[in-house]
């Protein structure tokens, strides 16, 4: 099938994206010299949390790796594609910086925290987990993209509610940074969402529903004690709850009927499902651990 957008459509979201995001630059070294860091105030839950995420955002390698193989600039097709997918790489490029900067802010941090006993611990830490085989697996450019809208929330909602629990005040400035990256992240994705109902309506929903149905984050299945870890980093952040971005999602595809009513019982349809889905205990109750 290969749904795609048109340039003129696409651009625009493009360019918006990252007029906001030339605005929103920070310092990933100033952040940890402005304020002495008080590693009395975390809890051992609390330093097990940004291991975990530090994991989760250091496999940004792979994944924009997996993002950019699957736009190629050069991929022999219509020129028109090389043309999409040149605009594509204006954002793919922007948005892997920012998720790079995540991962160094948190290694930084974990240093500066001794939470890392050492640089050299933390790096082989660290890559051992990011050179693990990954792939998004959704071949449909909406559902790569699907994906990573659900993907996006949890990590936004996973911030915000972990930042209201620490009382370390840097790790709390850091993890509010990080919440409203992604939140931007997540309003990309949306509009790219809207766009694809937009311009495909019925085709694009059932792309949708089936990766809501199989959604798990990424790492679920190479990274170490991953089930275990994960319920130990939701315990940490009272308020996170990993069925939330699919019950977004669904709430996204509610909202999206009021703009085309000709797909309103498409959209319902998909909607319930996710919603069904989210009540039985698989796959999706297993998303996040
Ligand atoms: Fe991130
Ligand atoms: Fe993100």
């Amino acid at each position: 099938m290969n749904l795609t957008l048109d340039v003129h459509t696409l651009r625009p979201l493009i360019s918006d994206y990252n007029r906001l995001a030339d605005d929103s630059d920070w310092n990933r070294f100033g952040l940890l010299e402005k304020q002495e860091i008080d590693s009395s105030l975390l809890t051992q839950g609390q330093k097990e949390a940004v291991i975990f995420v530090t994991h989760i955002e250091n496999h940004t390698p792979t994944y924009i790796s997996d993002y950019l193989s699957r736009f190629p600039i050069d991929g022999g097709r219509e020129l028109k594609h090389s043309i999409h997918n040149r605009e594509l790489f204006h954002f793919i490029i922007r948005w892997g910086l920012e998720e790079d900067r995540h991962a160094e802010a948190l290694a930084l941090y974990q240093l500066a925290a001794d939470i890392a006993p050492s640089t050299d611990k933390l790096l082989n830490d660290m890559i051992e987990e990011s050179i693990k085989p990954f792939s998004i697996g959704f071949s449909e450019p909406v559902q790569v993209f699907t994906y990573t809208f659900l993907q996006e929330k949890a990590t936004q909602l996973y911030y915000q509610c972990l930042s209201k629990a620490v009382s370390e005040p840097v790790l709390a400035h850091l993890l509010r940074q990080l919440a409203k990256d992604e939140s931007r992240h997540f309003a990309f994705f949306s509009k790219i969402l809207d766009a694809y109902l937009d311009a495909h309506g019925e085709r694009a929903i059932d792309l949708i529903l089936e990766v809501s149905l199989s959604y798990r984050m990424p790492l679920h299945n190479t990274l170490k004690d991953y089930r275990r870890r994960a319920i130990l980093m939701s315990r940490e952040a009272p308020g996170y709850h990993r069925k939330f971005p699919v019950g977004v999602l669904a709430e996204h595809l509610e909202h999206s009927a009021e703009r085309h009513p000709q797909l309103s019982v498409p959209l319902h349809r998909a909607s319930a499902r996710m919603r069904a889905g989210m009540e039985s205990p698989s796959p999706i109750a297993s998303s996040l651990n």
